[in-house]
């Protein structure tokens, strides 16, 4: 999937690619000027990689097992997406945690999409976890990767209400669909360099404003006027 003047991109999935998908569809309609250079897994069986082979794009299934250290991996890894020209990382259920030697290889330039809205449950089964805490909202995040899990800086996030009778399975499929739209929109800003890393922070150059509306969730229904 190559595409002139478009950023070069590298998809790292191990799952069934719902992600992989949303970012392929919004190429292909011209929404986000990216070419996926790889999609590299560590699950020979993940669904993504017939996703990626379905658009003609180069796999690498590289298998956890036989290595020596996680930075052993990850150098063979890192070594695949150099080899490719990619500028950006694009995790997208990639169930590895990165070592220091993959995230120093791409500082800044490596993006994960988590469930939740961080720093607000970091982890696995955070539906679950959100559900069981109580929290009337949820949503997804996009961030830039650091040394830490689920830690860097904080690039776009969609918030959706979490009801009594969600289940995980319920809450996860409205948080994806919200993933399927902020991850794409995440990409094409960095393509058009507006994500500007202050620290923690990352700000979007030259951008609307959200607007300033809130959501009260259970809805309130006394208001006067
Ligand atoms: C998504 O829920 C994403 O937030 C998390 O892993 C899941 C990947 O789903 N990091 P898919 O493989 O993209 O469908």
């Amino acid at each position: 999937m190559r595409q002139e003047g478009a950023l070069p991109i590298g998809v790292l999935a191990s799952g069934r690619g719902t992600n992989l998908q949303a970012i392929i569809d919004a190429i292909r309609a011209g929404r986000l000027k990216a070419s996926i250079r790889v999609v590299v897994s560590n699950n020979p069986e993940a669904y993504a990689l017939e996703r990626a082979r379905n658009w003609g794009i180069p796999v690498e299934v590289i298998p956890d097992k036989g290595f020596s250290s996680r930075e052993d991996y990850d150098r063979e890894v890192v070594k695949v997406l150099k080899d490719r020209g990619v500028e950006l990382v694009v995790l997208a259920g990639f169930m590895r945690i990165l070592s220091p030697y993959f995230v120093r290889s791409f500082p800044m330039r490596i993006m994960n999409i988590h469930p939740a809205l961080l720093p607000s449950f970091p982890g696995l089964k955070v539906q679950k976890k959100a559900i069981d805490y109580g929290v009337k909202f949820s949503g997804c995040t996009v961030h830039f990767v650091d040394e830490g899990v689920d830690t860097g800086p904080i690039i776009i996030q969609a918030v959706v209400p979490v009801y009594d009778d969600d289940t995980e399975e319920t809450l996860a499929e409205r948080i994806l669909r919200e993933e399927h739209r902020i991850y794409p929109q995440a990409i094409q800003l960095f393509a058009e360099g507006r994500l500007v890393v202050e620290g923690r922070r990352v700000l979007v150059k030259d951008y609307p404003r959200a607007e300033e509306r809130s959501m009260v969730n259970p809805p309130v229904t006394i208001d006067g006027e």
